[in-house]
């Protein structure tokens, strides 16, 4: 039977790293039905802002789907599609893994980076409940609770200790925000009782952004609200080679949607020199959770392969190759 994955594309360079995806993953040799939707920014002002309804209903039959990035306005226009899908489906854990890849040349090539990220995903300062209380003055909701954040924590230790991970780090700023980022570390705190062979610390987050820069290897997994995990993801791509590497997934207890950690990147949309590694990397997580580990690894090898030969690497890592070109050198390594 082949698996039946949502492929939604999206805008900016989406299109052109899925392309690159669907290659990889059929020249793999796993069988894939794909259920192909588009979402961009003109059918999202055509269904007044929100999901149009076939994105929903493809998601809701095949349960799993691969994403390209969608753009979304900045300060005025629609809420983030990102954000109504991951609500909409329920998707809590937001799971990013920053991973130095073997061979690749990165200022912290000789440091030893291996973390993972787990951000949740659904509320914080994402409820996109802002209020222009008089003009000149906006408030704009941090909302925590202790249900979310309790399994957003469960989440993570359990993904800890399945893969036998050592140390959680919960990221904060409960010095100033007492009561909400306060509910999230007594929501760790607790759930970490249950786990006592994994270490827990906490850390404030900017301490935490100047020590990812500093020792980044002394971290292990990081849990964070919302916002720092958007925040933090970024920077911690950063130490590993940029958004071009980094993947991620989106996880609910029913659907799972893998995506990378980058945006529609406007400036070099269009051009085919973006590159497709992170949206691969996400690939690798979905066969993962498919089932399908000996294709997963296979692309990982191919992956790793490519960066350290060197001589097919996109303009983001300091290469002249487009992103088919790139593809096919991987697809090669196969
Ligand atoms: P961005 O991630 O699109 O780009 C930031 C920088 O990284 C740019 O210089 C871009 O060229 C580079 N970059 C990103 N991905 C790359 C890749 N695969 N290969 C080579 N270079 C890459 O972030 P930005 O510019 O802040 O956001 C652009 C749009 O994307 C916004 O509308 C934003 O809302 C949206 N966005 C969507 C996301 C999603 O759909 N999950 C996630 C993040 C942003």
């Amino acid at each position: 039977m082949p698996h039946r994955v949502t492929l939604i594309p999206g805008d900016g360079i989406g299109p052109e790293v899925a392309e690159a995806a669907v290659r990889v993953l059929e020249a793999t040799g796993v069988p894939i039905e794909w259920e192909r939707v588009e979402l961009n920014e003109e059918m999202i002002l055509a269904a007044g802002g929100r999901i149009p309804e076939p994105v929903l209903a493809s998601l809701h039959r095949t349960l799993v789907g691969l994403k390209g990035p969608v753009t979304t306005p900045v300060a005025g226009g629609f809420r983030s599609l990102n954000v109504q899908l991951r609500k909409a489906l329920d998707l809590y854990a937001n799971v990013r893994p920053v991973r130095r890849l073997p061979g690749l040349k990165t200022r912290y090539q000789d440091t030893p980076i291996d973390i993972i990220i787990f951000r949740e995903n659904t509320e914080d300062l994402y409820s996109g409940l802002e209020n222009e209380v008089v003009d000149g003055v906006v408030t704009s909701l941090k909302v925590i609770t202790r249900r979310a954040s309790t399994r957003i924590a469960r989440y993570a230790f359990q993904y800890a200790r399945k893969l036998g991970r050592k140390k959680i780090t919960a990221i904060h700023k409960a010095n100033i925000m007492k009561l909400g980022d306060g509910l999230f570390l007594e929501c760790c705190r607790q759930v970490a009782q249950d786990f006592e062979e994994i270490q827990y610390t906490e850390l404030i987050v900017d301490n935490a952004a100047m020590q990812l820069v500093m020792r980044p290897e002394q971290f292990d997994i990081l849990l964070m609200p919302n916002l720092y995990g958007d925040i933090i993801s970024d920077l911690a791509a950063g130490l590993v080679g940029g958004l071009g590497i980094v993947p991620g997934a989106n996880m609910g207890d029913e659907h799972a949607v893998f995506e990378a950690v980058h945006g529609s990147a406007p400036d070099i949309a269009g051009r085919g020199v973006a590159n497709p590694t992170a949206l691969l990397q996400s690939a690798v997580l979905m066969l993962l959770h498919l089932g399908e580990e000996a294709a997963a690894m296979r692309i990982e090898r191919a992956l790793e392969a490519v960066h350290s030969e060197g001589k097919h690497l996109t303009r983001d890592l300091g290469g002249s190759a487009t992103t088919r070109e790139f593809t096919t050198a991987v697809i090669e390594k196969l």
